[in-house]
C-alpha cells in the first residue's frame, strides 16, 4: 500500500472510529450553507475521494442527474427545467418524457408576464411558490430563471425572459432566485451569455462591444450572482469572440469567478460542452447533455465519454491538467450539495396547492397590460342581454404545452373561453375557433387539419350574432412561433390568417377587444380596427382566471410592458443594422479569410456583431426618435393617476426622488413611477435616458400616497472601455420621472461632482 493509500486508508479508519454513523449522516450534520465549518467537511470529503470518484461528480449520469459518492452517503443531484414550473419527469437517458402519472404541477406565468408586473414582491412569492413545487418533486436544481436581454421581436425564448431593459430584469431576478433557494433548491440563472436569439444558437459567435456586454448583457447575471447569491448559473451555446460561452476565459474565469466572486456551480447547457481543456481550464463545473457524437443525441454508455469524463481523468493522469482544478469542480459540487440535498433545512415542499395557485393568479393578473381601451371598451359589463363571441384558436389552446425546454404538464389550465364562461353568468358567450395554427410538434409545424375558410365563415356567422367581440390570437408556442430550439420567428405580423378573420369581423361593424397572447412583440397594422387591447402573456394553469379577472374589471390591470413593440420590424434596433447583426452571417468555406476550426475541420461559426451596441429598444426608439407602437414602460388601467409634487433631492452617494400619485379616477388600481436617467454633453454616446429605478403604488379611489426612490449615483456610471472599468462622469444628469419610457411627467437636473 503506497503512502497515500496509507493516508486514505488512516483518514477513513479516523472517519469510522469518530462515528462511523456521520458517514451515513455526512449529508444532514451541517449549519448554514456558508459556513466555514462545511468548508472544513468538504476538505475532509475531497481527501477521501477517489480520482474517479471526483471526476464523476462533474458530469452527467442521465439527462437531468449527475452521481454521487454511495459509500460516503453523499447524494446525486437532480436538476429540472424550467424557469416558470417543474418540468414533467424526462426518461433516463433520452429526451421522451417518462410517463410518470405522479408530476402534474402548477404552471406559473412565464417570466415576461413577471416582468411586467414590475413587482420584485410578487417576484418572491413566485420563487418560493415555484421553489417548493421543486422540492416536492425531488429536484436540487432547477434550471431558471432566464434573463437572456429581449434584443430583436424574432427570438424565440423572449417568453421565458425578462425584457428588454437590464435594470429591470436586475430588480426582479434577485427576489425570484432568492425565493426559489429558500427552499433548499438551486436557482440556475440561465443562459450565461449573449444567448438572445434562437436562430444558429449552438454555434453563433457573437461580437459586442465591452460596454454594451457590460452595460446591457450582464448586469442581470450579476445581480443573480452577487445580490442573489445564485448558486448554479448556466453557460449558453452560443459563441462570444469565438469562444465557447459555457467555458469561457473572459465570461467565466475572470468576470464570473473572478470578478464576482462567484462560489457555485458552473453548468453547461444540453450540449453546449466542446473540449475537454476549455471545460476544465475554463470554469465548466458539471457537463450536462453532451452526445459523444458532439449532437446531442444518445449513445450507449456514452456519459463515461463525456469531456468531464474519462478524458478529462485521462488528463489528469498524465498531468496535463492539474488535479487541483479538479478540486475546485469538486468543491463547488459538494458546496451545492450542502446548500440542497445535504442541508439540515430539509422541507418537503409542496404543489399544486391553494396558495401556489393563488401566486400563479396573482401575478398573471398584475403583469397583463392593457394597451388600449377606446370608449372605455375594458371591462365589459356581465349583463343580461348581452352576447360575447369569444373568436380565436388562443381561446382553447393549451399554452402550457410546446416552448420548448419550459414546457409543462399542469395539473390543470385554465383557458381564456373557460375563464370567461366561468366569470360571465349572466351574458351569453359564444366561441368560434376562427382560424387554426396546426399541430405544433416541437421541430416541425404540420399545416392544420381544418379548413380555414369553413374556420372564417363560421367565425364571421358567430361574430354576426353578438354585440361586441373577444379576438384571443398572438403566437403559439410551436415552431417558429415563441419557442427555443434552431429557428426564430421568420414573421413580425400575426400568423395563420389572423388579421384577415380580424377584418372580416371589423366588416360587421363589431366592437372588438383583441387578447393578444404572445411572449413578443407583433406587428399591428389592424392596430385601429380594436377598441380594446390587452397583452395577456403565456399565463400558465390560471390564464383563463386572470383574463376574466381583468375583462370583468375584478382585477384593474397595473401591467407595464417590459419590452418596446415596434411598429415595423425594421424599427428594431438589431434589425436595423442588416443580416450581419441579426441574424449573423455564415462565413463560407471559399472565404479567404475564413479560418477553418482545426479541431473539427468546418468553416468558423456564423458570425454577428450587436451593432446597435447600447442602444437597445427604448434606448434606441428614443435616442434615434423612432416612435414605437407601444413603449417599454407603458400600460393604460382602468383609473387614473396624476403624479405632482416630484422632487428630487442630492445626497451623498446617492439620489432621491418624491413625488405625490393620486388615484382620480372611480376604482382602485395600482401605477409604476418610473425613473429614467439621461447624461447631456456626456463624453460618450449615450441613450438619451435609461431605467434607473421604479416604484409600484397600490391606491383606492381618491387616496393619494407620496413615494420615494432612491438611485445610487454609482448606478449612473458608464463602462468605460479605456480602462475597462466604471466610471461615473462628473457634470449634469437628467433625472426623468414618469409612468411609461414615453410618458414623462417632468424632467429635473442634478449634479455630480
Ligand atoms: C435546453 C435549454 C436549457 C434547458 C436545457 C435542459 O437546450 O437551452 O434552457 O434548461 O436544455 O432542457
Amino acid at each position: 500500500m503506497n503512502n497515500s493509500s496509507k493516508l486514505h486508508f488512516f483518514i477513513l479508519i479516523l472517519f469510522i472510529v469518530t462515528g462511523c454513523n456521520k458517514s451515513k449522516n455526512i449529508a444532514t450534520n451541517t449549519i448554514e450553507s456558508n459556513s466555514a465549518e462545511i468548508e472544513t467537511k468538504i476538505d475532509s470529503i475531497i481527501s477521501l475521494l477517489t480520482l474517479e470518484e471526483k471526476v464523476d461528480l462533474c458530469h452527467a449520469q442521465s439527462k437531468f442527474s449527475t452521481k454521487g459518492v454511495d459509500r460516503l452517503g453523499i447524494p446525486e443531484i437532480w436538476m429540472s427545467d424550467g424557469p416558470h414550473g417543474v418540468r414533467a419527469e424526462i426518461s433516463w437517458d433520452d429526451w421522451a418524457y417518462a410517463g410518470w402519472t405522479n408530476d402534474s404541477i402548477t404552471a406559473f406565468p412565464a417570466l415576461t408576464c413577471l416582468a411586467s408586473t414590475f413587482n420584485p414582491d410578487l417576484a418572491s412569492q413566485f420563487g418560493i411558490a415555484l421553489g417548493e413545487e421543486a422540492k416536492y418533486r425531488k429536484k436540487d436544481v432547477l434550471l431558471g430563471p432566464g434573463v437572456n436581454i429581449y434584443r430583436t421581436p424574432m427570438n424565440g425564448r423572449n417568453f421565458e425572459y425578462m425584457g428588454e431593459d437590464p435594470f429591470l430584469a436586475s430588480t426582479m431576478v434577485v427576489p425570484y432566485v432568492k425565493g426559489v433557494q429558500k427552499n433548499g433548491v438551486a436557482a440556475c440563472v440561465k443562459h450565461y451569455a449573449l444567448n438572445n436569439q434562437e436562430h444558429w444558437r449552438d454555434k453563433i459567435s457573437v461580437e459586442v462591444s465591452d460596454r454594451a456586454l457590460h452595460e446591457i448583457y450582464l448586469p442581470a447575471f450579476k445581480a443573480a450572482v452577487t445580490e442573489g447569491k445564485v448558486w448554479s448559473i448556466m453557460g449558453a451555446y452560443n459563441k462570444f469572440r469565438g469562444e465557447y460561452t459555457t467555458h469561457h476565459e473572459l465570461l467565466t474565469n475572470k468576470i464570473l469567478k473572478g470578478d464576482w466572486k462567484f462560489d457555485g456551480v458552473v453548468i453547461s447547457d444540453w450540449s453546449s460542452a466542446h473540449n475537454t481543456k476549455e471545460a476544465a481550464l475554463k470554469g465548466l463545473d458539471i457537463e450536462m447533455g453532451t452526445g459523444t457524437d458532439g449532437l446531442g443525441t444518445t449513445t450507449a454508455n456514452h456519459y463515461s465519454q463525456y469531456y468531464l469524463a474519462n478524458p478529462f481523468l485521462e488528463a489528469i493522469k498524465k498531468g496535463e491538467i492539474p488535479e487541483s482544478v479538479l478540486d475546485d469542480k469538486v468543491r463547488r459540487v459538494l458546496r451545492l450539495r450542502y446548500r440542497t440535498n445535504m442541508s439540515n433545512n430539509q422541507s418537503f415542499g409542496r404543489a399544486n396547492n391553494k396558495e401556489h395557485h393563488d401566486v400563479a393568479r396573482k401575478v398573471a393578473t398584475e403583469g397583463i397590460v392593457l394597451l388600449k381601451n377606446d370608449n372605455s371598451f375594458f371591462p365589459v359589463e356581465d349583463n343580461v342581454g348581452l352576447t360575447i363571441a369569444v373568436i380565436g384558436e388562443n381561446a382553447t389552446r393549451s399554452m402550457t404545452k410546446g416552448g420548448g425546454s419550459s414546457e409543462l404538464k399542469p395539473k390543470f389550465e385554465i383557458s381564456p373561453l373557460k375563464g370567461l364562461q366561468e366569470r360571465y353568468k349572466n351574458a351569453k358567450i359564444v366561441y368560434s375557433m376562427g382560424y387554426g395554427s396546426g399541430a405544433s410538434v416541437y421541430d416541425q409545424v404540420l399545416p392544420s387539419p381544418y379548413n380555414a375558410d369553413s374556420l372564417k365563415t363560421e367565425a364571421i356567422k358567430v361574430a354576426k350574432t353578438a354585440d361586441i367581440v373577444l379576438f384571443v390570437g398572438g403566437l403559439s408556442k410551436s415552431h417558429l412561433q415563441d419557442s427555443e430550439g434552431n429557428l426564430d420567428r421568420e414573421q413580425f405580423d400575426l400568423p395563420f390568417g389572423q388579421i384577415e378573420l380580424l377584418n372580416d369581423i371589423k366588416a360587421l361593424n363589431k366592437k372588438i377587444g383583441f387578447i393578444l397572447v404572445s411572449g413578443n412583440a407583433v406587428e399591428m397594422p389592424w392596430i385601429d380596427s380594436v377598441d380594446g387591447l390587452l397583452q395577456t402573456w403565456y399565463l400558465g394553469s390560471m390564464a383563463g382566471h386572470a383574463i376574466a379577472d381583468v375583462i370583468s374589471g375584478d382585477v384593474n390591470p397595473s401591467g407595464k410592458l417590459p419590452f418596446s413593440f415596434p411598429k415595423k420590424l425594421q424599427d428594431n434596433a438589431a434589425v436595423s443594422f442588416g443580416v450581419e447583426s441579426y441574424p449573423g452571417v455564415e462565413l463560407k468555406k471559399d472565404n479567404k479569410n475564413a479560418s477553418l476550426n482545426l479541431e473539427s475541420n468546418t468553416p468558423v461559426s456564423p458570425t454577428q456583431e450587436y451593432k446597435e451596441g447600447i442602444l437597445v429598444g427604448y434606448r434606441w426608439h428614443d435616442t434615434k426618435n423612432i416612435k414605437p407602437q407601444f413603449a417599454f414602460g407603458y400600460g393604460l388601467s382602468y383609473t387614473n393617476f396624476e403624479v405632482s409634487d416630484i422632487t428630487v433631492n442630492n445626497n451623498t452617494d446617492s439620489f432621491t426622488v418624491t413625488c405625490n400619485v393620486e388615484n382620480t379616477g372611480q376604482v382602485n388600481g395600482a401605477e409604476v413611477v418610473q425613473v429614467y436617467v439621461g447624461k447631456p454633453n456626456s463624453e460618450v454616446e449615450r441613450a438619451i435616458k435609461e431605467l434607473k429605478g421604479f416604484s409600484k403604488v397600490y391606491l383606492d379611489k381618491g387616496e393619494k400616497q407620496s413615494i420615494s426612490i432612491t438611485i445610487e449615483k454609482s448606478d449612473l456610471a458608464f463602462y468605460d472601455e479605456s480602462i475597462s472599468d466604471w466610471n461615473l462622469e462628473k457634470g449634469d444628469y437628467d433625472i426623468y420621472i414618469g409612468n411609461a419610457s414615453n410618458n414623462i411627467s417632468k424632467k429635473l437636473s442634478i449634479t455630480i461632482n
